[in-house]
């Protein structure tokens, strides 16, 4: 049998990193206030020439060479984005593109903040049916260009950035939890919340890109109660406790939904991966900069379990687990 295994992680970030007190000078706010609600000290701002695309591009770069491979090695590239650069083609084709790859496939998968999760356990299918070798999953976004700077409520919560994960379909004695690679995924979806968290244009309906909305208590309210069923589900298709997972490294988007989903888990506080601090909420781009980070910082170690978990418009969510 097949499983995925992980290889490598990257990522980029926009030049300009804004910290709150910038903000200050933009919309009616506080650092203390961003601070307090919210984890949030600073965000990252695409400038001129920085785009989801060369974000990711960078990313996929960085992932590449942590993984000690080429482009040429890679046969599927999975984007996960909201803000893609075109509204086609994919973003995914303009990186293989960048890459120099003239081989295998790729695409774009749009769940928004569950991007992520949704586009990792897709490449897991491919890889797993033997329909690819090598997979890129990328989480890139450029969410500055779809806010409305003179919203408070929202302006000051999300941030761009990119990053990515490496994958292989490695042959596997076994599918049990001990072993490296995707352990579970579950996804789910309900459009009955679209209303509390979207963006208000589109090519079909409005002609034109539109900005964020969001019913932010609204959001709240669902939120920690959703990722924690999901990620009872995951644990319970791979039997595992909540307590033999190693590290939490959920969607930045505030640090009050992560604390409260860790508890309600039984998750400790210092296995809890986070970023949302200094990069904002990203959406499909959170989860693999926060695993970047603890990549590189030696807190993820080869043999570590490793529980992702995403929730946002649509709504979406979902949870991966995995062995690294
Ligand atoms: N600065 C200062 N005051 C503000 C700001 C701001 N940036 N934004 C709102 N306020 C004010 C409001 O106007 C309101 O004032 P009022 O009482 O005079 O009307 C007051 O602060 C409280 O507003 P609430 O919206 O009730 O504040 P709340 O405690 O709910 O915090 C927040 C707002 C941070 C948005 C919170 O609701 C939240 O985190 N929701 C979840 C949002 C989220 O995580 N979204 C992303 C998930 S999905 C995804 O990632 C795409």
């Amino acid at each position: 049998m097949l499983r995925s295994v992980v290889l490598g992680t990257g990522s980029m970030l926009p030049a300009r990193a804004v910290p709150n007190a910038e903000l200050e000078g933009v919309v009616e706010t506080s650092d203390e206030w961003i601070r307090q609600r919210t984890g949030i000290e600073q965000r990252y701002i695409a400038g001129e020439g920085e785009t989801t695309v060369s974000l990711a591009e960078g990313a996929a770069r960085n992932a590449l060479a942590a993984a000690n491979l080429t482009p040429d090695d890679i046969d599927l590239i999975i984007l996960a984005t909201a803000t893609p650069n075109n509204t086609f083609p994919a973003s995914a084709v303009q990186v293989q593109d960048r890459l120099g790859i003239r081989h295998g496939f790729a695409f774009d998968v749009q769940a928004v903040c569950s991007g992520f999760v949704y586009a990792l356990t897709t490449a897991d299918l491919y890889l797993k049916s033997g329909q690819a070798k090598r997979a890129l999953v990328i989480g890139a976004e450029t969410f500055s260009r779809i806010l409305d700077w003179t919203d408070r409520s929202t302006c000051v919560l999300f941030g761009d950035g990119a990053a990515a994960i490496v994958l292989e379909a490695r042959p596997s004695e076994t599918d049990d939890a001990s072993a490296p690679g995707i352990i579970a995924t579950k996804l789910r979806s309900d459009g009955a919340h679209q209303k509390k968290l979207y963006v208000d244009g589109g090519p079909s309906s409005t002609r034109s890109v539109g900005v964020l909305k969001m019913e932010g208590r609204e959001v709240f309210k669902h939120a920690v109660g959703m990722i924690t069923d999901v990620v009872e589900a995951v644990l319970d298709d791979a039997g595992m406790s909540a307590e033999s997972v190693d590290w939490f490294v959920p969607h930045q988007a505030n640090k009050r939904i992560i604390d409260a989903s860790a508890k309600k888990l039984g998750i400790a506080p210092e296995k809890v991966v986070i970023t949302v601090d200094s990069h904002g909420n990203t959406s499909a781009a959170s989860i693999p900069l926060a695993l970047d980070c603890a990549v590189r910082d030696g807190r993820i170690q080869s043999g570590d379990a490793v529980l992702l978990e995403a929730m946002g418009g649509g709504f979406t969510w979902g949870a991966v687990l995995l062995r690294w």
